[in-house]
Parts: structure tokens; sequence; C-alpha cells
């Protein structure tokens, strides 16, 4: 069995609901608690609107944890953490030009996995200058080592109008499936509204986690009005601060909650108009938490609406 056939083989474990075959060797408890959550549910997905294609609710982001020095170690270490966003049914990947080394280690990455078929591949364009942002562009293919890309987005809203104007081309012609824009830290919120509402895209990309509410307002309700898929990044922000040490309230432990990142996860995922969140971590056990926050149930509105009660609380 070669690895192409080895990561579809768990995709289809998975996706029968069935134990992935690298699980069942020399299983800890908490191995058998995160496989009977596993067998009894699948991954949460929400539709593109624009494409109505499925995307997991819980992707992948690279801005610091995997951006290493490429010796084989790292590249082996960040190998066995994509395997395991891909074995518990992640898709999205997300990265950026910005982030040092992080497109490399992708590219050695999806090699070592074979390119497994579930790969949704999502990148920035991080520069100014019409040229300049095509060639950055096909550098990331290069850096990925494909051809096209699942979803391309303009990054902090970097000189949007150049870039825009070559990826709706790019879009016709197949190169990218999906266009879309990113901001965070609550930055650029006005100018981002006025793109939102003017152009059509795909995407956009923002912060959003039960402290940094300012989005609800206006751009996720106009994400909601207009169809445009929402990726929150951020999503955890520094929140671990608050809750070190606290008890998980008994509603979220009801709600499957087992950790904190949940809680915050659940939180971001649940909104109406996001589509996923992209935690980013260097750790399996980390990321084994954080993709378990896609699966079960989600908080309703008066559920969230008891978590930013006790959100307030820690603070
Ligand atoms: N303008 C933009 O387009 C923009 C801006 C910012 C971010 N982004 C994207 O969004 C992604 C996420 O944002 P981010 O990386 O800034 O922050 P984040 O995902 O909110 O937080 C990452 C931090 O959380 C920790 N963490 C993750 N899972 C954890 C868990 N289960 N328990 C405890 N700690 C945990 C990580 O440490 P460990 O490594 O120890 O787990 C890391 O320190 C980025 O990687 C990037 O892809 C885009």
């Amino acid at each position: 069995m070669n690895r192409r056939q080895f990561t579809k083989s768990i995709s289809l474990l998975t996706s029968a609901g069935m134990t992935p075959l690298a699980f069942s060797k020399m299983k800890s408890k908490k191995d058998l608690a995160t496989d009977s959550v596993l067998e009894k549910s699948r991954i949460l997905t929400n539709k593109i609107p624009s494409s109505g294609q499925s995307i997991p609710l819980i992707g992948f982001g690279t801005s610091r944890n995997i951006s290493l020095d490429l010796t084989p170690e790292n590249i082996k270490k960040c190998t066995a953490l994509i395997e395991t966003f891909f074995k518990l049914g992640g898709t999205m990947i997300d990265s950026s030009p910005m982030y040092g080394t992080s497109e490399q280690m992708i590219g050695h990455c999806l090699k070592n996995l074979d390119y497994p078929n579930e790969l949704f591949s999502t990148t920035k364009v991080w520069t100014r200058g019409k040229q300049d942002g095509i060639d950055q562009m096909h550098q990331s293919m290069d850096l990925w080592g494909i051809n096209a890309f699942d979803l391309m987005q303009i990054h902090n809203l970097v000189d949007w109008k150049p870039h825009l104007d070559t990826l709706r081309n790019w879009q016709e012609e197949g190169i990218v499936k999906h266009i879309g824009i990113t901001t965070s830290h609550g930055r650029s919120h006005s100018e981002l509204e006025k793109i939102l509402a003017t152009e059509p895209l795909d995407f956009v990309q923002l912060t959003y986690n039960v402290k940094d509410r300012a989005v609800e307002n206006r751009l996720l309700p106009l994400a909601l009005d207009r169809g445009i898929a929402v990726i929150v990044n951020r999503p955890f922000n520094g929140l671990f601060g608050f809750s070190k040490g606290q008890q998980l309230p008994e509603y979220a432990q009801e709600l499957g909650c087992k950790s904190w990142a949940q809680f915050y996860l659940k939180f971001a995922i649940s909104h109406p108009a996001v589509t996923c969140a992209i935690p980013a971590t260097s750790k399996v056990k980390h990321l084994k938490a954080n993709m378990l926050a896609g699966y079960g149930e989600l908080p309703d509105h008066k559920t969230r609406k008891l978590m930013i009660e006790s959100f307030k609380e820690l603070i």
C-alpha cells in the first residue's frame, strides 16, 4: 500500500465513522476516549455558499507553528502534525508568504504524504504590484508542489485591486477555485466592509473569538447576507491566559467540551455566518483536541450567550 492508498483508506474509514487503523496501535486511555468520540460521529462540515463545496469546521493555521528550519527532524515533526490533521477529517491548510518557511514546510509535508486528495489548499498574496503578486502566487504553487489553489486570499487587503483583477482571470482559468480577502486583530474593518459589500468574493478571513467580537456587529451579518464564506483566524488569541486553572462550566462539559480550547473553538464555529476556524498548533496533542471541537454538538444561541457570560467572569 503506498502513501496515497494508505491516506485514502484512513479517510474512508473515518468517513464511515470507523476508527483509523493507525489509532488501533498502543492506545492510551485518552486515545480510547478520542476514538470513541470519532466512532460516534464525523467531523462537522459547512458548505461554501458560492460553490456548494463542503469543508470541515476546523482547519489548520500555519503562521508560526510550522515556520521552522527545514531540517529532517522538523519536517518529520510537521508531517506528523499534518498527517494527524487529515486523519481526523481536516482538509483546509491556510498559509501565506508572510509566514517564514511555512509554505516550504507544507510542500515537504504534502510530498511525504503523497498529496492527500482531501487537501483544501489555501494561501495568500502579500505584496504590492500586479506582476509581483503574480510572481508570488506562482512561487507559492512551487513551494506547495501544486499547480492550482482551492482558495487564494489577498492578505490584509494589501494592494487588493490589482490582485483581485488577476484572481478573477485565474478563477476563470481554473488556477484558483475560490477568491478571498483577509484581515486580523480587528484591523481595517470599515475598508473591508466596503469591499465585501461591493466585490463578489467567495471568502473573507477575520479574527473572531469569545473576546474579540467586534465583527458580530457588521462584518459577519454582511458576509451571511452576501453569501461569503467566513474563515476565523486567531480563534485563541491569548485566551488561555484567562482560563488557565479554571474549571469548565458544567453546560460546556455537557456540550462535549473537554478543554477550554474546545470551548473557545465551539464558540467561534457556531456563529451562523462562520464557515470554519483555523487554529494553529505545534503539538499533535493540541491538534487532536482542536479537531474534536469540530465533532459532536455545537452550542445554540442560548448556550452561546452563556459562553460569553462565563468568559466575562474569567477576565
Ligand atoms: N491576517 C491574516 O490573514 C491572519 C492573521 C493571523 C492569523 N492568521 C491565520 O490564522 C491562524 C491562527 O491564528 P494564530 O496562529 O495567530 O493564533 P491561534 O490559532 O488563535 O493560537 C495559536 C496558539 O494557541 C496555542 N494552542 C493551539 N491549540 C491549543 C490547545 N488545544 N491547547 C492549548 N494551546 C493551544 C498554540 O500553542 P501550541 O503550539 O503550544 O499548541 C499557539 O500558541 C494562523 O496560523 C494563520 O494561518 C491569518
